[in-house]
This record gives C-alpha cells, structure tokens and sequence, in this order.
C-alpha cells in the first residue's frame, strides 16, 4: 500500500471497540494475552477474573484454555468495551460486567486467580483499585498482570507521540505517551505491598509488532483512542504533513513490507 494513496482514502472507525478488538487486539494483544495466561499458570477449577477486560481477549483465551468449566468473569468500567466483548464470546464462557476497580461488587475472597492486561495505568485511584483486587482474592491467590514498560523501551510510540505533537498538537502526543506512563517498578512494588500483597515477581518481556505501513500503524493507532476525533478532523493536507513527518521518524523500524518494532512489558504476579 503506497502511503500518499491512503491519505485521501484514510477513515476512522466510527466505532472504538469494535476497532480496538479489530487492530489492537489483533496485532498485538491476542498474542500478549495468551502469554500472560501461561505466566499465570492458569488451572481448571480456579475462580478468574479479568481485570479492566476491555474487549476481553484475556478472559476468552483462559477461558478457550482450561474448557467449558471455567469459571471466568470480565469486568471493565466501559460499557461499549463490554458490549463488544460480549459480541466477541460467541461461544458464553466468560460472564460479563460493567464496573470500576475501584468498587469491585464481589465478595472477599471470590477469586483464586485475578489477570489484568494493561489497565492499571490508566485507572484513576490505583492504591484503591489494589486494595480491592487484593479483598476480592481468596488467601492464596494470585493477581497476574501486564503494564507496559515506559516510553524509553517503547521507541516507536515516542515516534509516534512526537509526530502528533507537532501536528495534531501536545495533547495528542500526552495521550498516546500514557500507556507508557504508569507507575515504575519500585513505586509499584510499594504499592502492591500497601495494598497486602505479600510477594512480588516482576518479569520482562518484549513483542515484535508489524504493521503494513506508518500510515496504517497512525490510522490504526487513532481508531482505537479519543485521538480518532482530533485527527479525524484534520484536512488532507495537514494529514499528509503528518504522514510526511512520522514516515521518517519511524526510518529505524521500516522494511519493505512496513514497520516492526519491540513493545516491551512487565509481567507482575502479586500473591495474597
Ligand atoms: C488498554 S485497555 C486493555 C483492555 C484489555 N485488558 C485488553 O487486554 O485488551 C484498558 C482498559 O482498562 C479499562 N479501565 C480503565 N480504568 C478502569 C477502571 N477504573 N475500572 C475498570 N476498568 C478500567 C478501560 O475501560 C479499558 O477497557
């Protein structure tokens, strides 16, 4: 795909779950999820939640993994997120909930095994969010998840930030840095030991993640956040200044057939 051709041609999803499950989910969280679930050492019987589940890639893949008596609950505080995630589980293996961390509506001691794949950051009061998922687990359990390492081992995305910067404008490239902008590995550790974990094991790990063109990673990228209105609106000139701008910005990551790079993460597992 040429990328001056895309330009004119370039259109946001109108609808930003079903384009998350359709881009991100997969090109790269389908296939982080299924690693998170090995890490977590998933096990028929456990009880499961899947913490801030979005489209629930992570909820599905344990649940496909351990059969049809898995007992695998989504929760996330965003009802489109929930709705696309219930359209996705054709098969009903997962029951699906709206709700915050914040406030978890289950009892002490529900869950033997929590999975949360790239939320926390996010999440406005995380120390109570901790808290919660720490009441919500049965002595014993676990809570397994993933948070992107910071934007320095993500080089790409800085790539990417900077380019909306200086056309879209500083708001734009702030919000495609925060997925890269929890907290770091000692702050977290003191967080999970504030909210009573009692042992904590942090792993690296690093993805390769190809998309077709610069403009496709952009447009795909967009479809999937608030950014789809602001560069939505963008004429076609200014999208094409763009397009010229990231294009060789993200040089170090372009082949012949688009651009591949790393995204690193941590792997956490907090026990109870
Ligand atoms: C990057 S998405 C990850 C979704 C999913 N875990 C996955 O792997 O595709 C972040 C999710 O966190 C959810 N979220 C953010 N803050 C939350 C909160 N306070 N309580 C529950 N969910 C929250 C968002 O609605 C969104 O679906």
């Amino acid at each position: 795909m040429n990328d001056q051709q895309t330009v004119s041609a370039w259109q946001l999803d109108d609808d930003s779950a079903a384009a998350y499950e359709k881009y991100l989910v997969g090109r790269f969280f389908r296939r982080w999820a299924a690693r998170l679930v090995t890490h977590a050492e998933a096990t028929a019987g456990e009880r499961i939640l899947d913490a801030g589940c979005g489209t629930g890639i992570v909820a599905r893949t344990v649940a496909a993994r351990l059969g049809p008596k898995a007992k695998v609950i989504g929760v996330d505080l965003n009802g489109g997120m929930i709705a696309e995630a219930r359209r996705q589980d054709s098969d009903r293996a997962v029951s699906w909930k709206t709700g915050a961390l914040e406030e978890l509506a289950f009892d002490d001691g529900t869950f033997d095994l929590i999975l949360s794949q790239q939320v926390l950051q996010f999440v406005p009061d995380r120390a109570q969010a901790l808290e919660q998922l720490h009441r919500v687990l049965a002595p014993g359990g676990r809570l397994v998840f993933a948070l992107l390492r910071e934007i320095d081992f993500n080089p790409s995305y800085e790539a990417l930030a900077g380019s909306l910067a200086r056309h879209v404008g500083n708001e734009a490239g702030e919000m495609m840095r925060s997925p890269f902008a929890g907290p770091d590995t000692d702050t977290l550790r003191k967080e999970l030991k504030a909210a009573g974990f009692r042992k904590i094991d942090i792993t690296h790990d690093i993805l390769d993640v190809r998309f077709p063109s610069p403009s496709e990673y952009l447009r795909e990228e967009a479809a999937c956040s608030p950014l789809a209105g602001p560069i939505g609106a963008l004429d076609d000139d200014q999208l094409a200044g763009l397009i010229a701008d990231l294009t060789p910005a993200l040089a170090e990551f372009t082949d012949d057939n688009g651009v591949a790079f790393p995204m690193e993460t941590r792997f956490v597992r907090a026990f109870h």
